[in-house]
């Protein structure tokens, strides 16, 4: 079987740490870079996790140096969010592994021209590495054959009223991001990955089970549990960047609206809001809602992996 070539773009951060255990869990994927990027902590922390990730689920891929910062705007964090380590807490055990010599968006570069317009991107985190790539390489647009972002929201922002975090932190290199002509563009934002929210039991079920990183995983899970209810009051975890891998692994569990989107860049009550419409020209694939059972289903399968 010919694997589908992907590149992770993250921020790990409890929910894209999940999506990466999927990510290494499924079959079909082979997984050639996850390129770090400043945004639910410090790079110092988002980097540093990245490392420690690939050793500890063994994955053999290459770890660009991402950037530190977004384009314009001053760094942006959420510490409170995700343990101010990004891991909740968790140490994670230091590894070999080690940064490529190379910077993110050359390495993103380089991936694409040897999949020969096979690659698919996904960006779970601020979108600033990716777009320092569009523009240093012009030719890289067409060289994609998909992008899922997980970003925006059609409903309340995270940060402020109108903004979902990751397009928050770098507006700007999201807009490059839609402005592009990469083919398919998928967003997988705030409402539609709130389709999918586990419950405690759901998500004890999942990711309690054994196996030999259920420390890691349970632990994760729990954490965003007690946060979700300490810091807002729910009773369910929509953990965003898990859904967003799972409907670019499977867009069969996902259904998708076409709308134009573009970001508010400039105001900055409601900067890095996404601005969506069913009017004008579609740029965008975003999502609606995932089937929750074959959610459910495919994050069991992905435990069943790492019996
Ligand atoms: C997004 O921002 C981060 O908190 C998460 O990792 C996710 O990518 C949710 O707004
Ligand atoms: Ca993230």
């Amino acid at each position: 079987m010919n694997k589908r070539p992907i590149v992770i773009d993250c921020d790990p951060g409890v929910d894209d740490a999940l999506a990466i255990v999927l990510a290494n869990a499924c079959p079909e994927l082979e997984v050639k870079a996850i390129n770090p990027v400043a945004g639910n902590v410090p790079y110092s922390s988002t980097s540093e996790n990245t490392l420690r990730l690939v050793d500890y689920l063994g994955m053999d891929c290459r770890v660009g140096k991402g950037a530190d910062r977004p384009l314009l705007l001053e760094r942006f964090t959420a510490g409170k969010v995700h343990g101010l380590d990004g891991l909740g807490g968790y140490v994670l055990p230091k590894g070999s592994k080690d940064f490529d010599e190379k910077n993110a968006w050359d390495v993103l570069y380089e991936e694409a021209v040897k999949a020969k317009g096979e690659l698919e991107l996904i960006i779970l985190g601020p979108c600033t590495n990716v777009a320092i790539a569009l523009k240093a390489y012009p030719e890289l647009e067409n060289l994609i054959k998909s992008v899922t972002l997980m970003a925006g929201t059609r409903g309340k922002g995270n940060t402020n009223l109108f903004a979902e975090f990751n397009v928050r932190v770098d507006p700007h290199a999201t807009q490059i991001v839609l402005d592009s002509k990469i083919k398919e563009k998928y967003m997988c934002g705030l409402d539609g990955n709130l389709t999918v929210a586990l419950t405690r039991e759901e998500g004890d079920e999942i990711f309690g089970v054994e196996s030999r990183i259920t420390e890691f995983t349970d632990y994760i899970a729990k954490f965003i549990d007690h946060r979700n209810k300490s810091m807002w009051n729910l009773t369910v975890n929509n953990i965003n960047d898990l859904c967003a891998m799972a409907c670019m692994i499977d867009p069969s569990i996902a259904e998708y609206s076409d709308v134009n989107c573009h970001i508010e860049c400039f105001n900055m009550e409601s900067i890095g809001q996404t601005v969506i419409s069913e009017e004008g020209e579609k740029n965008l694939h975003y999502l609606i809602k995932a089937d929750k059972e074959r959610y459910m289903d495919m994050l069991k399968e992905m435990m069943r992996y790492y019996k």
